[in-house]
């Protein structure tokens, strides 16, 4: 262990009861991934030396999703101070900075995460610091109370808060940084003769300052330290979350045309001068080239798309769907688990489902591949330049050959040579005055 070494403790045990879910609160997504791994990411960034997660009984949903990170469980819910003593087995014998989180705070940034510890190592060499924030309205939030001199002196718990201390407005993000050799002298003189007869870790401040420890404050920009209790919050978060995605894409060379409606996934990859119309969404896994243009209203998740595609508008792309470069998907076209060629075109009211196209193929309008007889999945292959009249229905298996044209309205069973026609339909006949005597002998 090094002078400089963190260790992490993140506290996910507790019962979420406000979020009114059978899902654990930590587990809720934002912008597609779990608000804990949100919290994982900003950590695993200051290459800490030790991370481990709290986590209550019967919550190995968690233990699953943060994998390979390490979780020890809090047996009840006792408190803040009582899930970070659940830790002390996974930092026994750690005697660097040990870092506090709480899962249900997903926005913080590493940034901040080293500006607590940078001020933890700093003059006057505080037994700990938490992160602060200045609210308007603080509503429930435990308030920082702090000397003339800006110390830091105790924190109360709204719920325990006079009126006097509620009027405060410097709060509590629920961050700590502590001086590990500190942290379990300070944990153990925390009793719960308060409210809601909990081990707060809010008590730890006055505690140090009666044992002469220093205690400080480092302030945190708003839209970081938001905590997670209700699923209004979790939109507010979603909000935020978001806003930091669109500002990144556009500052990394995506033009959004109306941001504010554009969702995007934590691992959405934009190239360079891709042009997103308005309401357009990003599920996970989605991975765009450069010059790609997706017009509005399209939906697009674990898809792939080239160089120099055209998506939408009102397209939507399954997953493992790979779109080659320069290839067009028009509007009301599903695309799933296919790979559309270099150039081809999809330009309307189409379904292409367990398919392969070639290049420069031109797949009319409304025409389908029917891939599932009711049991399974099959292939449907299209070859370059072969050209699908409209309203086609494509019977999978079937191939198409290179070259081939496909009569519109056909319903192809057997598979086509290349250069061939295939006709599947009805032959046209006609009547001649068929319709006018028709008519006359209806009136
Ligand atoms: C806490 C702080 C409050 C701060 C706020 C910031 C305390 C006592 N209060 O209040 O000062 O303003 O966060 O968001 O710390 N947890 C456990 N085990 C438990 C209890 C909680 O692991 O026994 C976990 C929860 O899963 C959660 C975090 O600790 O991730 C915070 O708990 P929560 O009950 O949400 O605390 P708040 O009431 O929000
Ligand atoms: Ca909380």
């Amino acid at each position: 262990m090094t002078e400089s070494s963190v260790a992490c403790v993140i506290l996910a045990a507790g019962k979420g009861t406000r979020m009114k879910s059978d899902l654990p609160k930590v587990l809720h997504p934002l912008a597609g991934r779990p608000m804990i791994g949100h919290v994982l990411d900003a950590v695993a960034k200051l290459a800490p030396e030790r991370v481990v997660v709290v986590v209550g009984p019967g919550m190995e949903a968690v233990t699953t999703a943060v994998a390979p990170v390490s979780t020890v469980i809090q047996a009840q819910p006792l408190g803040t101070a009582d899930a970070v003593r659940a830790a002390a087995p996974a930092l026994a014998g750690f005697t660097g900075d040990v870092l506090v989180l709480y899962g249900d705070t997903p926005l913080v940034t590493t940034e901040t995460l080293n500006r607590m510890i940078a001020a933890r190592r700093a003059a006057p060499n505080p037994a700990v610091v938490v992160l602060g924030m200045r609210l308007v309205d603080a509503g429930a939030y435990g308030r920082l109370i702090c000397a003339a001199d800006g110390s830091l002196e105790r924190i109360v718990e709204y719920l325990d808060a006079n009126a006097d201390e509620r009027a405060e407005t410097l709060c509590n993000a629920g961050l700590m940084a502590f001086d590990g050799r500190r942290l379990f002298e300070l944990l153990d003189r925390i009793d719960n003769a308060n409210k809601k007869g909990e081990y707060y870790l809010t008590d730890v401040i006055s505690i140090a300052r009666n044992r002469g420890y220093a205690c400080s404050v480092v302030p945190a920009p708003e839209d970081e330290v938001l905590g997670v209790n209700a699923r209004s919050e979790l939109a507010v978060a979603e909000r935020l979350m978001q806003k930091r995605l669109r500002q990144t894409a556009m500052a990394n060379g995506a033009t959004l045309i109306d941001p504010d409606s554009v969702f995007l996934s934590v691992d959405t990859r934009l190239g360079r001068d891709v042009t997103i119309g308005p309401s357009v969404v990003f599920g996970l896994g989605v991975t765009i080239g450069d010059r790609v243009e997706i017009r509005a209203f399209s939906h697009l998740e674990q898809a792939q798309v080239a160089d120099g595609a055209v998506i939408g508008p009102f397209a939507r792309l399954r997953p493992g769907t790979r779109v080659a470069p320069n290839a067009h998907i028009g509007n009301f076209v599903e695309v799933k688990n296919a790979d559309i060629g270099a150039g081809a075109k999809v330009n309307h009211l189409t379904y292409i489902g367990d398919a392969v196209i070639g290049a420069k193929a031109n797949i009319g309008a409304g025409t389908i591949t029917c891939n599932y007889d009711g049991f399974a999945k099959h292939q449907t292959e299209i070859g370059a330049g072969a050209f699908i009249g409209s309203n086609a229905s494509l019977v999978a298996p079937v191939k198409i050959g290179d070259g081939a044209i496909v009569g519109a309205g056909s319903v192809v069973t057997v598979d086509v040579d290349p250069d061939a026609l295939a006709v599947a339909r009805g032959r046209q006949k006609s009547y001649p005055g068929w319709a006018a005597r028709f008519r006359s002998h209806k009136r």
